[in-house]
């Protein structure tokens, strides 16, 4: 799904009268125009990822999972539109092996070539057509190897599953277009053996069981990028609330105590999802959540839509850690509601987060804002840049802190009222949709009414300690 600027609005307009007095193209200009869709979107950090022609405006999952023998069975169909022409067009996918594959209702043909699915439909597809895909598919699916975080993509445990991972993970569990520039709303329908627990993103459906297995229900309505999905199996103590009116939705592993520093630091959710919502604007999704998993392998946490996943070690100290909570609620704003159009671009996911963390670390009655900032300016290394930092580096200081670091700087620079306002234009303004480093410095010159292009460049890229504000 990706949303048209506003400004563009009128120029599509002209060219549609354009292309109406024009009597429009005949059936063989069409056949003409119909050409194999490109096997990605070009982002060097994720050669493969994303796939050009067409954009998925929702993913309809329903998958079954057995732990026993660790097979995952399941049909996608997903409802998309062509952005040119297709004579065919590949999706992601790694691993499993696909059973058939449907266009539009008629049998298309498939094949594999590494983590692609290459489809050739029956007929071609007109340019801007709506159109569905139908996969059915199966196998046992597998991490992914060699990822940025470690540890990701789709790992067995022992009582179950989770599917995890940035900036890539979906794909070895359904066939996606697997870039963020492609967000798009899901409906997930999970089988599981009875007794054991499937979470994933949004708001719960109505759970029923049959024969021994399990489904569970999931609906995320606002559009989410694929690496945002999560799906987590096993044996959980699951906690279904409200917050504000809306669906929360938390679990634990079932072998922690209900009393223990993870429950106890899922319990602040709520808590910190209205402090945020006090600073960046109105928490732009429809319910709220998170899941720690026991699992040593997930080192991290991750910002998954409306429900983010926490490894166990943040939690190993035996107190709460609201911190860790905090970053990966903020990145429900940013991140998730604003999504990158690109890798390259991770610090406005992570200088965000790493700063809601600052901020409620004051809140909460710790070291003030300025105080963190402080104390990380006198440590950084200005060698590297929180903008293209690499794929390597994706995950690395530079991002999380210089990031955060050039938020306070602006936040100095222009005074806390245009600040909290560039912050909040930003978050209704761009919300569910995707942006850049440059639409973000645009942005804030707009709403200050002055230029602050030099200033995010020296916090972000330069290579040199920048003059304090
Ligand atoms: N987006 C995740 C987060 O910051 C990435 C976690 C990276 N952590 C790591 N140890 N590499 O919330
Ligand atoms: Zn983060």
């Amino acid at each position: 799904m990706r949303r048209i600027s506003p400004l563009l609005r009128p120029a599509l307009g002209v060219a549609l009268a354009i292309a109406l007095a024009l009597g429009g193209c005949t059936r063989s200009d069409e056949e003409d125009g119909f050409r194999p869709g490109s096997t990605d979107l070009g982002d060097p950090y994720v050669p493969g990822r994303g796939n050009g022609g067409y954009d998925v405006g929702h993913y309809d999952l329903d998958v079954r999972y057995d732990p026993a023998t660790d097979r995952l069975t399941g049909r996608a169909v997903l409802t998309a539109t062509t952005t040119t022409g297709l004579s065919r067009f590949n999706l992601d996918l790694a691993g499993l092996e696909v059973d058939r594959v449907v266009v539009d209702g008629a049998s298309a043909t498939h094949r594999r070539t590494g983590d692609e699915l290459v489809v050739t439909p029956a007929r071609g597809l007109a340019r801007g057509a709506r159109f569905t895909i139908e996969v059915a598919y199966a196998g046992v699916p597998a991490p992914v190897v060699g990822g940025a975080l470690g540890s990701g993509g789709f790992l067995h445990t022992d009582d179950g599953a989770i599917a995890l991972g940035q900036p890539d993970s979906a794909a070895t569990w359904f066939p996606v277009n697997d870039h963020p520039s492609d967000k798009a709303t899901y409906d997930l329908a999970v089988t599981v053996p009875e007794g054991l627990a499937a979470l994933s993103n949004g708001a719960p459906g109505p759970k029923r069981s049959a024969d021994g297995w399990t489904t569970w229900r999931w609906s995320e309505r606002a559009p989410m990028a694929s690496y945002l999905t999560t799906l987590v199996i096993g044996d959980y103590q699951v906690t279904t609330g409200t917050h504000a009116g809306r669906p929360m939705v938390t679990a634990v592993p079932a072998s922690e105590p209900a009393t223990g520093a993870a429950a106890a630091s899922l319990a602040r959710t709520g808590a910190i999802v209205d402090f945020l919502a006090s600073r960046f604007g109105p928490y732009p999704f429809e319910s709220y959540g998170g899941i720690v998993v026991a699992d040593p392998r997930i080192g991290y946490a991750l910002e998954t839509q409306s429900r983010p996943v926490y490894g166990p070690a943040f939690f190993s100290a035996g107190r709460p850690n609201p911190s860790v909570v905090a970053h990966e609620l903020a990145h429900q704003w940013f991140g998730d509601s604003v999504s990158l159009t690109r890798w390259r671009d991770i610090w406005l996911n992570e200088g965000f987060a790493t700063y809601a963390e600052w901020l409620w670390a004051e809140h909460d009655g710790g070291r003030t804002a300025q105080r963190a900032f402080e104390a990380q300016y006198a440590t950084t290394d200005w060698s590297a840049p929180a903008v293209d930092p690499g794929r390597e580096a994706m995950f690395g200081n530079a991002v999380y802190r210089r990031g955060a670091l050039a938020v306070h700087a602006l936040r100095r620079t222009v005074g806390d009222d245009t600040f909290f306002r560039i912050l909040r234009e930003w978050t209704v303004g761009r919300r569910d949709g995707n942006a850049t480093t440059d639409d973000l410095i645009t942005h804030a010159e707009r709403v200050a009414g002055r230029q602050l292009r030099s200033l995010f460049d020296a916090w972000l890229v330069g290579g040199s300690a920048p003059a304090l504000p």
